[in-house]
Formats: structure tokens, sequence, C-alpha cells
């Protein structure tokens, strides 16, 4: 992907749904998620859709992104009823990417049919790991079997684009056993894959377990796990166009493509972030909060934060350097690479001006670039792009 063609991302019209249901909470999740309240999904839903039809009229979204939490575990007629929503009060483009995230479990044919027929085009599987000790310690209830099925399920149903997510660094896996979920991943020829270091988050039950003495995961083995999954994928013809993202060329997903180049998209549901009109929002994040809201008629928005001037460079720098293009420098690039810890960084070839581009050359130690750009920030405005990361890793 070229810089140009990731750049245009900034003018593309995005949305994202989210869907909170689970069946069941795992460890490491720290995101607006439930389990055992699938009472609540018709209510939530008729809020979905009084949040998306009550949402000022935009121009047809070219990416829309529903995403969890858990959306297959709705039922397809209540996932329509959001995407009839988001058609009628702003439209979807005849070519939009419209993707919904998956459990392989959830996966079957007819779901699958049914899912293609009323508008998903793309599927996003938590596929995780295809080593059952992994998916076990992950608190998975799907095998590797379910992952191949699912697939198989999207590509006769017609899907156009398949994505796994994968996760790396649990501990006591191998690099043995990270190597053999590589390979299966690679043998089911997805278009799309994501890889994300194993966070240990605090407040969930991994966080709490660690903070009790059981092991974390170790950094070096990440780091070993990170560089043999990006060899390869690359060696299968998988590009690395941000820093956990793989993509077949043309299956780049369209949505994180906007969120990363400070596009607009809109937000609907507890927990949900958004970007419109040089307004940066977020919604309330627990569901019986956010359903009593819009239930009252109230916005359920909780935050709203105008970013502009120094605000705005330090979040496209944020959001932008995790892109494998990178970005134009500006005058936030100029600042981090006069900081102290921005000419460390260069020295150490972390990051680097190359074609007019500052770029992170050592995806590896990333993290630290990010704590540098965020160290130009004030303290507001840190928080403000700590939430934009999390739109763009949500997805
Ligand atoms: C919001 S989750 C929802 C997708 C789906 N319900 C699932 O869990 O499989 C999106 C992805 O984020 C990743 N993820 C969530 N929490 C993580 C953590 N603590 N560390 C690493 N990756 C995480 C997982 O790969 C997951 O598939």
């Amino acid at each position: 992907m070229t810089p140009e063609t990731a750049d245009a991302f900034a003018n593309h019209a995005a949305a994202y749904v989210h869907i909170p249901f689970c069946s069941a909470v795992c460890p490491y999740c720290d995101f607006a998620v439930v389990a055992g309240r699938d009472d609540l999904t018709e209510r939530y839903v008729a809020a979905l859709c009084a949040e998306i039809m009550g949402s000022e009229p935009w121009r047809p979204v070219q990416a829309l992104y529903v995403g969890g939490g858990t959306p297959s575990r709705l039922d397809p007629g209540l996932l329509a009823m959001v995407l009839d929503a988001v058609e009628r009060r702003h439209g979807i483009a005849g070519d939009a990417e419209v993707s919904l995230e998956a459990n392989p479990e959830d996966f079957g044919p007819n779901f699958a049919r049914t899912l293609r027929a009323i508008g998903f085009n793309r599927v996003s599987f938590g596929a995780q790991s295809f080593s059952a000790p992994v998916l076990s310690r992950l608190g998975r209830r799907h095998d590797a079997a379910q992952i191949e099925h699912a697939v198989l399920h999207a590509r006769r149903s017609g899907f156009t684009s398949v994505s796994l997510d994968l996760i790396f660094g649990t501990p006591g896996e191998s690099l043995d056993s990270w190597q053999h979920t590589v390979e299966r991943t690679v043998a089911l020829e997805p278009d799309h894959v994501s890889c994300y270091a194993l966070t240990v988050e605090r407040g969930t039950p991994l966080g709490r377990a660690v903070g009790n003495g059981a092991p974390a995961p170790d950094p070096d083995v990440q780091a070993r796990a990170y560089q043999l999954a990006d060899r390869r994928l690359g060696a299968a013809g998988y590009g690395r166009y941000e820093t956990s993202n793989w993509a077949r060329p043309g299956h780049e997903c369209r949505y994180n493509l906007t969120v990363w180049a400070q596009g607009e998209y809109l937000a609907f549901g507890n927990g949900a972030h958004g970007h419109r009109g040089g307004v940066r929002f977020r919604n309330l994040r627990r569901i019986d909060a956010y359903i009593e809201a819009v239930e009252r008629g109230e916005t359920p928005r909780v935050g709203e934060e105008t970013a502009s001037g120094w605000a705005s460079e330090i979040e496209r720098l944020f959001v932008g350097l995790r892109r494998t293009v990178g970005v134009v420098p500006g005058s936030g690039g100029v600042a981090l690479l006069a900081a102290p810890e921005g000419e460390r960084l260069s020295q150490a070839g972390v990051i680097e001006v190359r074609e007019g581009r500052l770029r992170v050359a050592k995806p590896l130690l990333g993290d630290e670039a990010m704590r540098a750009v965020l160290g130009l920030a004030d303290p507001e405005v840190r928080e403000n792009a700590a939430s934009a990361d999390t739109v763009s890793l949500d997805a």
C-alpha cells in the first residue's frame, strides 16, 4: 500500500457499531463486554437503532465495522435491523466494506449464508490460536477444527474478505506451538491476519492472577514470536501495513485505515468511540446505563473533545505512526525528532525519516516511539490519544 493510498482514507466515511454480548468473558479482555445478559439483546438493538436513527444524517459510509464483544452471538434478524438503520439514516456505499467480528463456534453454514445475504462481506474471526492448551488458557470455547470450518463456510457463502485474529506470547506457549498456529493460519489462506501480543490489562482476571504471582507474558518470547509471524506471513504474500496487521494486497481493513488516517467515523453502542466534525466522542461504557439513557431519549455520549492545533497533531502521529507507511512528519514529527527521547530513538534506528515520511522502522520497539509521542503532549491530550488507540485496536 502506497503512502498516498493510506493517507486518502482520511477522506473516507466509516462507522463502528458495538455489540457487547459474549458467551463468556475471556480472562484477558478489558473491552466493554457482558456475558450472561442475552436477555438484553433485543432491548440493546432497539437502543442501538434509536441511537443510529437519532444521529445527524451524514453520507453513505464506505466502511462499516460491527465489533464487540461477539456480534456473531446475535440473531441475524437483529444484525439486519442494525444494518438497515445505518442504511436508512446515512446510507451504505455500494462498494462498502461491511465487517463483522465472529467467534468460530458461532459460524455454521446457514448463519454464514444469512449474514452474507443481509449485507456483510467481510468477517474477522477471533481464532486466537490453533493450540488446544493455549485456547484453554485463553478461556476460549472453540477448537482448531471449528476455526477451519468457519473459514470454509465464510468462503462458500461468498465473503470477499476473511480475517483471523491471533494472540501470541501466552505464558507457557513455546515458539514451536506459535509456529504451528502461524502455519495452520497460512494454510487456511485468509485474506487478512491480526497478531496481537497478549497484554495483561489491569482489573481483568489475568491481571489479578499475574498480580498474585502467576507467570506474565515474557517480552523476549513475544519479540521472537512477532518476528516469526512477520517473516512467515511476509513470505506467504501478506504485507504488514500496521504494527499488528498483515493483509494480501487490497485486503487491508478499510475501517481501520480510516481510523489510523484520522478520518471520520460514527460510533454507536456502549463504550463506542467516534470522530466526526472535528469532535472525538465516546459513549457510556456500561450496557444498562447505555440502554437506559437512550430509552429516556438522552444522548449516551459521556465525553466530547474538540481536538485542535497541537492536540490534533499529536493524535495524528499517535494513530498514524503504527502504519507501515508512517506519516508526513509535520510540526509534531519535527518536535519528536528534536526531543531528547526522539533523538535517542532516531539514533537507535527505531524511528526514521525516509522519502519524506516519518516511520517506525523497528515495530518491535514501536511502543517506545508511542511513549515518546505522548511525551510531547500535555496530560489531557495524552488521555485522548490513548482512547484513540483503543479504538484502533478494538477493531
Ligand atoms: C474486541 S476482541 C473481540 C473479538 C471476538 N469476540 C473474540 O474475542 O474473539 C478483538 C480482538 O482483540 C484481541 N485482544 C483482546 N484483548 C486482548 C489482550 N488483552 N491482549 C491481546 N489481544 C487482545 C483478540 O485477538 C480479539 O480477537
